[in-house]
């Protein structure tokens, strides 16, 4: 009998070429470049190609790409009709964004990669489109003149694209790229494990939404907002954190299982956040972040010496997304906006060179029961 790793941790379940996560120098990489290279100055749609082909594109690819996924941003009817349905139930974001990626595949068999353009073009005008209904307002008709970041925060937003101010793109363009991608971390592995029975990506990345969605993986920058609203004024922040550690509670947005110093994520947010708050934003809740932030680790080193607990992804999400008036209820909306490349482009690796995933359960049950008849 081979040995047991609960949770799968340890575990090298197989390759890839998509991302490095070294959680001991706090490194990231992305295809080859280090989130802090690449991940403030691409373009969304270059991460997407370079994730699904393994190289950036040239301009004129480039151009090519742009104008392909823009043009699969209309939903099918019955998708449409779906998140119609839907809203009027109040059904929460991921519970409507889960159900309406399994009605793209409705009426067509398309080859792998086409749906997973297909999927990438269509999360922003889903969420987009959701949102507005659940606040009485009417889905916007998809523009394919505007960038894969421009047109997301049209459909949610309804901002004309000569409305979109650049800090706005670039801040969430930022974010988008910073997670676009992230090892075998939960959703992305339900995603390959889908694919690897050789099923279709729409049914993949049903499952992923399915597995991002639960508190223990894409829920945590709402509580790390949370926390910085309740803490209100800077004077309160030492207070407040001693008490929350005084009753054992872990604070959101600081420690992670992976990485064992800063996560490299929070300082590409970090930059991002510095960079748009500078130009507009509550300025005030940006400068409170900060103080929360310096309270929450001199304490963590106080009340937890020796861990190593520093900032998490999750912490400048929250202050990133907040800044751009995203609503918290669409925090892991976006971030599931974000994962869509890395998701498809991992099946895509999957369908390519991986075996059927099946590992083994040590039973642990009773056996030789005899059969009781009624
Ligand atoms: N606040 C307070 N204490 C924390 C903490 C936090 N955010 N994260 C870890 N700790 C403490 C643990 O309670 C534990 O203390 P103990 O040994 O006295 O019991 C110690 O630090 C070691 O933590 P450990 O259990 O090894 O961490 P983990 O690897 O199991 O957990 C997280 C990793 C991410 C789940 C954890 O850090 C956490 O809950 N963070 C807050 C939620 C969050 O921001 N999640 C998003 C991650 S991207």
């Amino acid at each position: 009998m081979s040995a047991r790793h609960e949770g799968l941790e340890g575990v090298t379940a197989t390759t890839t070429r998509l991302s490095l996560v070294d959680g001991t120098a706090g490194r990231l990489i992305l295809a080859g470049y280090a989130v802090e290279e690449i991940a403030p100055r691409a373009k969304f749609e270059e991460m997407a190609y370079l994730l699904w082909n393994g190289r950036l594109p040239g301009r004129e690819e480039f151009k090519a790409f742009r104008t392909d996924l823009a043009s699969r941003r209309r939903l099918p009817s019955t998708t449409s009709y779906l998140l119609r349905e839907v809203a009027a139930r109040w059904t929460p974001v991921m519970d409507a964004l889960r159900m309406a990626v399994a009605t793209l595949s409705l009426g067509q068999q398309a080859a792998p990669e086409e749906q997973a353009c297909t999927l990438v073009a269509a999360f922003p005008t889903m969420v987009g489109a959701y949102w507005r209904l659940r606040n009485g307002q009417q889905p916007l008709e998809p523009r394919e003149d505007l960038s894969h970041a421009e047109h997301c925060i049209h459909q949610i937003f309804g901002l004309e694209a000569d409305g979109i101010r650049t800090e706005r793109v670039r801040g969430l363009e930022t974010y988008l790229n910073t997670v676009c991608d992230h090892g075998l971390n939960a959703s992305t592995f339900a995603a390959r494990v889908i694919v690897s029975t050789r099923s279709d990506l729409i049914s993949a990345i049903t499952g992923a939404v399915g597995a991002l969605k639960g508190p223990l993986h894409g829920g945590a920058p709402g509580p790390a907002l949370d926390m910085v609203f309740e803490i209100g004024a800077a004077e309160r922040a030492d207070e407040v954190i001693r008490a929350k550690l005084q009753r054992g509670e872990r604070l959101m947005g600081f420690g992670h299982r992976v990485y064992r110093t800063r996560d490299p994520r929070a300082d590409v947010l970090a930059a991002a956040a510095k960079q748009f708050y500078a130009s507009e934003g509550d300025r005030q809740f940006y400068a409170l972040a900060q103080q929360v932030e310096k309270a929450a680790l001199r304490l963590l080193a106080e009340y937890k010496p020796g861990r190593r607990l520093d900032t998490n992804v999750e912490f400048y999400t929250a202050l990133l997304l907040h800044g751009l008036d995203v609503p918290k209820e669409l925090f892991t909306a976006i971030f599931a906006i974000g994962r869509v490349p890395g998701w498809t482009a991992h099946c895509l690796e999957q369908l390519r060179d991986g075996r059927l995933i099946r590992p083994h359960a040590e039973y642990i049950g009773p056996v030789g029961l005899p059969f009781p008849p009624l």
